[in-house]
């Protein structure tokens, strides 16, 4: 069975005067797919959706939407619903007029007109609505008919514009729950763009993470997360516990890292090929690293530890342990028995080889 490609693109550039913001972006969506655009502020993630919507044309490289090429076409013949960074609803015009905006201008007769808004109304959970004026309505729920006037003309590509944030964050998990919950329903096409790792991660099939207009890596969320392709990559998608070291044994175990700041760290085999005496960068994350009060190893590394600090967050502690020369920080679930941590003890620290990411000091 060959899968259907709903959206290419390849080696797409943009630049704007003489600044190159996007940069040989190539990826193939399949349909169905929720793709999810990840990377920082002004990395391009709005640039390159405006150009899949056609609101901007690249300056190098082809688009294609279902096969066919569209570098020039309009984005009113490209069959999207958008929703924009900044949610743009008309604001006078009732709810219901807002929606029906999109299937007026494809002249849809207005029985059927009136069926899908209500239809819509009821998926995104705003079934009571349809009257009144944007301003009339709290920010989420601007948000939501924003896409469901995205939704309501049936596109076979969504384009969603970091759509849940101005929300508080518990608004936004809700929103975030939902999305998910529409796209496993209605399955259309969709990418996504946000700066959240976390929104990201939830959401998508796959990410891509840009970085200064670079695609830096495209994975599924699992891949992303354990087999990042950069320090970038890794650093970007969650807190994690970065040390500079030098490799001083391989063998077919895996590899052992003397850090800088003096700890001795047993990896295991990497993806990665390294050589004895190469500089490297030791990643471990908050979350893999098990606190306790003995010198009882747990892992393949434990390391004694000052208890600096204990930041009690509901259902974790975050803690900060001297080590050395470094600063680890640790994450203690609130299910773990000795989760209740005093600042000013001993402890240490125990995670197992299979948790630590090593990458070279120099990027290649
Ligand atoms: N019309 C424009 N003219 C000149 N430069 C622009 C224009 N639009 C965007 N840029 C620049 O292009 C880069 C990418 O912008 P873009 O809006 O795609 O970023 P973004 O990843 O969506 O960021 P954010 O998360 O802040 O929305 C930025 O450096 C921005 O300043
Ligand atoms: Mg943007």
């Amino acid at each position: 069975m060959s899968k259907v490609i709903d959206v290419e693109l390849r080696g797409i550039i943009k630049k704007f005067q003489n600044n190159v913001v996007v940069q040989d972006f190539n990826l193939q969506v399949e349909q169905g797919e929720f793709i999810a655009f990840l990377g920082p502020s002004g990395c391009g993630k709005t640039t390159t959706l405006n150009m899949i919507a056609g609101f901007l044309d690249p300056d190098g490289g082809d688009l294609l939407i279902k096969g066919q090429r569209m570098n020039g076409v309009p984005p009113y013949k490209r069959e999207l619903g958008m929703v924009f960074q900044t949610y743009s609803l008309f604001p006078h015009m009732t709810v219901a007029e807002n929606i029906a905006y999109g299937l007026k201008l494809r002249k849809v007769g207005k029985q059927e007109m009136q069926e899908r808004v209500k239809r819509v109304l009821e998926l995104v959970k705003l079934p009571n609505v349809a009257d009144r004026y944007p301003k009339q309505l709290s920010g989420g729920q601007r948000q939501r008919i924003a896409i469901a006037r995205a939704l309501v003309i049936e596109p076979s590509l969504l384009l969603l514009d970091e759509p849940l944030s101005n929300l508080d964050a518990k608004l936004r998990e809700e929103l975030r729950d939902e999305l998910k919950r529409l796209h496993q329903e209605i399955g259309v096409t969709t990418i996504f763009v946000t700066h959240d790792q976390e929104e990201a991660l939830a959401l998508s099939d796959r990410i891509v993470v840009l970085n200064h207009g670079f695609v830096e890596q495209i994975g599924t969320p699992l891949e992303i997360y354990n087999q990042p392709a950069s320090e970038f990559v890794h650093t970007f998608i969650g807190k994690t516990n970065r040390m500079e070291g030098e490799v001083i044994a391989i063998d077919a175990d895996g590899i052992k890292v003397r850090t800088t700041g003096g700890l001795l760290i047993q990896a295991a085999k990497q993806a990665r090929e390294f050589s004895l005496q190469q500089k490297v960068i030791v990643f471990v994350r908050p979350e893999k690293i098990k606190l306790s009060d003995t010198g009882v190893h747990t892992g393949a590394n434990q390391v004694e530890g000052h208890l600096q600090l204990a930041s009690f967050l509901g259902s974790y502690t975050e803690c900060e342990v001297v080590a050395g020369k470094h600063t680890l920080s640790v994450k203690v679930q609130m299910s773990d028995k000795s989760a209740e941590r005093e600042a000013g003890t001993t402890v240490y620290c125990n995670w197992d080889a299979e948790d630590v990411l090593i990458m070279p000091a120099e990027r290649g």
